[in-house]
């Protein structure tokens, strides 16, 4: 009866699974502050990524784990055509064709800074960020990643203007079927750190308050997400998930296009970690907090727990 009666369902086409790329050969390297999850090599994502599409999950978010003498602050190994995220997308495309292939653009893996965008440091020795000169990056690696076949790429970077410039660079190079999901409403959250320590991206000088939100902010969410849509943005993200759900509810009400969540690593490792101490069952605890994200309006989720929770959905 229950069922009969529920106002929203959590279905394993809603998820999106976020994964690790990273040099070598049959390389699966946990990560530490993430059990269960892994750095993979391409020919093992490539094993990882059938078996999620064996589970039924539609959508892989693939980021790059840079070795450190690659990183710069020009964005070069960003725009490498035989870089991690090219033969990851390519390989992808071949053998799992079917399977939605979204890529992370941004440039903190690529960053000697570890920041989102091109680094100036002022006559004070202080850093800022080069908004309009790293759109202009972003939008070269979204072609690049456009020609190796990915279906969307993701700016999770948050510069101003940076969904412009992405879809205005797809449309000059003729990539129109190319999809955006904007990070629209990312806040300088605590909550990324595990993800941080995966990719060794973290900020090394300031934070990252100049680009992302304030926590304390909504209304900026609401405006942010109507700029992307406008902009050309397919899909629109909150982030993280947990403390946003006024935030996801607001923006839900506030674009027409589809609008996504992330629940961030963080979000992820205290749930594991009560989950191990025995202080929550874990199925039930990352099931009611995925279907909190349908009630609050997510359309698509993006969670490390994709995998596990196709299992549970599918049993
Ligand atoms: C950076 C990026 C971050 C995450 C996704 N893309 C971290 C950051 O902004 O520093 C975090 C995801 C997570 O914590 O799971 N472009």
């Amino acid at each position: 009866m229950r069922d009969l009666v529920a106002e929203h369902r959590l279905a394993v086409s809603q998820l999106v699974a976020p994964l690790f790329v990273a040099e070598g050969e049959n390389l699966s390297e946990s990560v530490p502050g993430l059990p269960g999850l892994y750095r993979l090599s391409v020919d093992r994502l490539i094993d990882e990524v059938k078996s999620l599409r064996t589970l039924g999950i539609r959508a892989v978010l693939l980021f790059a784990k840079v070795s450190e003498d690659q990183k710069d602050n020009t964005g070069v190994s960003a725009l490498d055509p035989n870089g991690l995220l090219p033969r990851a997308i390519k390989a992808l495309k071949t053998t799992v064709p079917d399977m939605v292939v979204m890529s992370d653009i941004a440039l903190d893996p690529y960053s000697s800074y570890g920041h989102d965008g091109l680094v100036e440091l002022d006559n004070r020795g202080e850093g800022n960020i080069l908004n309009d000169e790293t759109n202009a990056i972003l939008g070269e690696m979204a072609v690049l990643h456009a020609r190796c076949g990915a279906d969307m790429v993701a700016p999770s970077d948050m510069m101003d203007g940076r969904v412009r410039a992405i879809r205005q660079a797809l449309e000059a190079a003729h990539y129109t079927r190319t999809g955006i999901m904007a990070y629209s409403a990312k806040y300088a959250s605590n909550y990324y750190g595990p993800f941080r320590a995966v990719l060794d991206s973290a900020p090394g000088f300031g934070d990252k308050k100049t680009y992302q939100m304030d926590p304390a902010n909504g209304r900026e969410a609401v405006a942010e997400a109507r700029l992307d849509e406008a902009e050309g943005a397919d899909i629109v993200m909150v982030k993280p998930g947990q403390p946003y759900l006024d935030i996801l509810w607001r923006v839900r009400e506030a674009v027409q296009i589809p609008v996504a969540v992330y629940q961030v690593s963080a979000e992820y490792a205290m749930l594991k970690l009560a989950a191990e101490k025995g202080w929550v069952d874990e199925k039930q605890a990352v099931l009611e907090s995925l279907i909190g994200f349908r009630r609050a309006g997510a359309d698509l989720i993006a969670t490390y727990f994709a995998a596990d929770a196709a299992r549970w959905l599918n049993q």
